[in-house]
């Protein structure tokens, strides 16, 4: 296993949108590698997810893994390491929660983000298989955020104020408790 760099904003491929995964190549040697390169990759960072763009893979993959780090350490929730190929939300609730968020692209800054608060997600798990799932809470508001790395989105942009776009130290000191 290796860990890779995370690319940071400003680099042009973080933009781009993803190609399909070959799905063919689930669960070969070099699938395996990459998300074992993905996984270690992210718990590096301290992260909760990562989308392959964001280590110079353009293809639609990500993984997360819900516990607490030292960048996330007020959660109410676990989720053991989840893979998702070709992600796609196919539907999603009209209610949305501005809530928190970070990315280990934009390093060190957090800003409140509406994202809605379930969606139904297909995409094939690390076996290949067809999966269709409605995940809610914080799962949910992760897999909105990788899924939308893999179009070349960050959380800035959708964030519907840039007022509360703040530093870690300082979203430590001063929002932390506030939810
Ligand atoms: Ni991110």
């Amino acid at each position: 296993m290796t860990i890779r760099k995370v690319l940071r904003a400003g680099v042009p491929s973080l933009r781009e949108s993803s190609e399909r995964y070959p799905e063919g190549k689930v669960g070969s040697k070099p699938h395996q590698r990459l998300l074992d390169d993905m996984f270690e990759t992210m718990r590096d960072y301290a992260g909760v997810g990562l989308a392959a763009p964001q280590v110079q893979e353009n293809v639609r993959l990500l993984v997360y893994e819900i516990r607490e780090t030292e960048r996330y350490n007020s959660l109410d929730e676990t989720v053991p390491p989840t893979v998702m190929v070709n992600p796609s939300i196919v539907e999603r609730a009209d209610e949305t929660t501005a809530d928190w968020e970070g990315c280990l692209s934009l390093p060190d800054l957090r800003g409140k983000v509406p994202r809605s608060d379930w969606i139904d997600v297909e995409y094939l798990d690390k076996g290949g298989n067809q999966t269709k799932r409605r995940i809610e809470g914080f799962e949910a508001r992760v897999v909105q955020h990788e899924t939308d790395h893999l179009k070349g989105t960050l959380f800035v942009d959708r964030m519907e104020s840039l007022e509360s776009l703040c530093f870690f130290d300082e979203y430590q000191r001063f929002h932390d408790e506030e939810g």
